[in-house]
C-alpha cells in the first residue's frame, strides 16, 4: 500500500489545498516556501560573505574519522576535536558577513572551519564534518543532510545550503526557477516551534534562529540548576514546559509530523555534546560552551560565539538513525503531546497515517519513527495548516543512493522503496 495523507473533513474544508494532495511529481514543487523578505531571516537580512572559502576537512595530518568526498568513515570516535595543533580548526568567531542560524551544532562546525565559515555549506562537507566531528553516523548524517538541502531549505542541484537566513543568490543553480531559498531559518520547513531555545516564528517577528537567552536561563533552572545535568529526563521535561507554552501562547502554533525531528535535536545534547574528558556527563558548562552561553561577571548569563569545548573528545560509536530514533521514542513516551496545529484558537490534530492518527501519535517503536523519517523524505506530508511539503524525487534518491534501502526495508516499513 502506498501511504497517502488522509485529513480531517473539516480542516481539508478549511484549507482545500490540503485537500487535493499531488502526486509526486517533480520540479515545480522545487519552489520553497518564502522566509519573508525583509523579516531577521529574509534575504534583505542576509550577511553576505563575498569571499567564500570551503571548510577544512579531514586530511592526512590530522585525519579525524576520515570521512571525505561524502563516503562513510571508520566511525571509530573518542578523539579529541580539533586535534592538539590543528591550526585550520581553530576556534574564530564569526564575522558580521558570517551566517549563523538555528542549529547550535552546525554554528560549531562553522566556528571551527570544519564546514565554511561564512554559514554557506554543501552536502558532502556537511556529511564529511559531522561524521569527523561528531561522530554522527552515515545513515543519519546522509538523512540530516538530505532533508536539511533537498527536503527543506537548500538547493537540490548545487546541493548548496545556507545554515541560516535566505542566500538564494548563493545557494540556488537558477533563483527564476528555484524560487528562494530560505535556509535553515526557512519556518515550519526543518525549523519548528517549541523549539528549546529558539523563539516561535509567528510570536517574535520572524526570529525563529537567534538564541535566547531566558530560555536558556530557564532550560538551567528546570534541569535543577547549573549542578543538574542536561541529560534525557531533563531535556524531555523541558522540551515539554516549551510545547505546552507554545502551544498556549502562539496562535499559529504547528507541530507536525516533522515534531518528533525536535526530539530527535533534542537528544544530541546528550548524545553529541558531552565530553569524553569529563566522562561523557551531558553538564552545564560543555553544553553552554556548544549552545554560544556564558556567564559575565556579574553571574549573568550572555550570548557568545558557538564554540567546541576545550579539550573535547567526541563519542565512541557513531550515532545512527535507529539510535535516534529510540531516543525520539525515550523522549516522547513520558511526556505524550498532540501533533496538529492552531486554528481560529483552536488545537486542530492532524493524521499522517498509519505514524499519527486524530492528532495522537501511534507510534512506539524506534523502527517506527525510522520508518516515519523516511516516509517525510519520499511521501508529501503536511508542513503547517495551510501547506503541504513534497519532497523533491532527488531527496530520496540521493538517501538511497548512499545509504542504500535495506536500512529501512529491514524495518518493514509500510510503503514501497522507489517512486
Ligand atoms: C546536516 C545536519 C544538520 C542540520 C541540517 C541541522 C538543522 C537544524 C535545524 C533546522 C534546527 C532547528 C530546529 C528547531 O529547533 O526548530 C536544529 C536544531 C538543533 N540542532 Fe541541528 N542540524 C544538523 C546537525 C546537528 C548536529 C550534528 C548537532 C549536534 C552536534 C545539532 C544540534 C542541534 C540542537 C541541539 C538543536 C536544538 C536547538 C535549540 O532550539 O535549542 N544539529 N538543527
Ligand atoms: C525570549 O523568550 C522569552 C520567553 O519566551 C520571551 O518573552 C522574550 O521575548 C524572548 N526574548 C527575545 C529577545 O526574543
Ligand atoms: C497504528 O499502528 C499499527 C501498528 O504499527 C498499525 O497496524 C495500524 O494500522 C495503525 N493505525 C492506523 C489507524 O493507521
Amino acid at each position: 500500500m502506498k501511504a497517502a495523507l488522509f485529513l480531517p473533513l473539516g480542516l481539508a474544508a478549511a484549507f482545500p489545498q490540503l485537500g487535493a494532495v499531488p502526486g509526486v511529481t517533480n520540479k515545480h514543487l522545487l519552489k520553497r516556501q518564502q522566509p519573508g523578505g525583509n523579516l531577521p531571516g529574509g534575504a534583505a537580512n542576509c550577511p553576505f560573505n563575498p569571499d567564500h572559502k570551503p571548510g577544512v576537512g579531514s586530511t592526512l595530518r590530522f585525519p579525524y574519522g576520515k570521512a571525505r568526498f561524502g563516503l562513510p568513515g571508520t566511525g571509530k570516535g573518542g578523539y579529541q576535536v580539533p586535534a592538539p595543533g590543528d591550526e585550520a580548526h581553530k576556534f574564530m568567531p564569526p564575522t558580521d558577513k558570517d551566517i549563523r542560524g538555528p542549529c547550535p551544532g552546525l554554528n560549531a562546525l562553522a566556528n571551527h572551519n570544519f564546514i565554511a565559515r561564512d554559514g554557506i555549506t554543501h552536502y558532502t562537507e556537511l556529511v564529511d564534518a559531522i561524521q569527523n566531528v561528531y561522530n554522527v553516523g552515515y545513515d543519519l548524517a546522509n538523512f540530516l543532510a538530505a532533508f536539511g538541502i533537498y527536503v527543506a531549505d537548500g538547493d537540490p542541484i548545487t546541493r548548496k545550503l545556507s545554515i541560516g537566513c535566505d542566500a538564494t543568490s548563493r545557494t540556488s543553480w537558477n533563483p527564476v526557477i528555484t524560487g528562494s531559498e530560505p535556509g535553515l531559518n526557512g519556518h515550519n520547513k526543518m525549523e519548528q516551534d517549541a523549539s528549546l531555545t529558539r523563539n516561535d516564528y509567528w510570536t517574535h517577528g520572524g526570529d525563529n534562529f537567534n538564541f535566547n537567552v531566558t530560555l536558556w536561563e530557564r532550560f538551567v533552572e528546570s534541569n535543577g540548576g547549573e549542578g543538574a545535568l542536561f541529560d534525557l529526563p531533563n531535556v524531555a521535561k523541558w522540551q515539554f514546559k516549551r510545547y505546552q507554552e507554545s502551544r498556549s501562547i502562539n496562535p499559529q502554533f504547528y507541530f507536525g509530523p516533522i515534531g518528533f525531528f525536535q526530539h530527535g535535536a533534542a537528544s544530541f545534547l546528550f548524545t553529541l555534546f558531552p565530553n569524553g574528558n569529563d566522562g561523557y556527563l551531558p553538564t552545564t558548562q560543555n553544553t553552554a560552551s556548544f549552545y554560544g552561553a556564558r556567564k559575565n561577571n556579574e553571574g549573568q548569563w550572555e550570548k557568545v560565539p558557538e564554540r567546541i569545548p576545550d579539550n573535547w573528545v567526541n563519542r565512541k560509536t557513531p550515532y545512527s538513525l535507529l539510535d535516534i530514533a529510540a531516543n525520539i521514542i525515550a523522549l516522547y513516551t513520558p511526556y505524550p503531546v498532540g501533533f496538529g496545529g492552531n486554528i481560529d484558537g483552536k488545537f486542530v490534530g492532524i493524521d499522517f497515517p498509519p505514524y499519527i492518527v486524530g492528532g495522537s501519535s501511534n507510534v512506539s517503536t524506534p523502527a517506527d519513527v525510522s520508518c516515519l523519517l523516511y516516509q517525510v523524505i519520499s511521501q508529501p506530508f503536511p508542513s503547517s495548516l495551510n501547506g503541504v511539503i513534497t519532497p523533491v524525487v532527488e531527496a530520496l534518491s540521493t538517501l538511497l543512493q548512499l545509504i542504500g534501502g535495506r536500512e529501512f526495508e529491514n524495518l518493514g516499513c509500510p510503503f514501497p522503496l522507489t517512486k
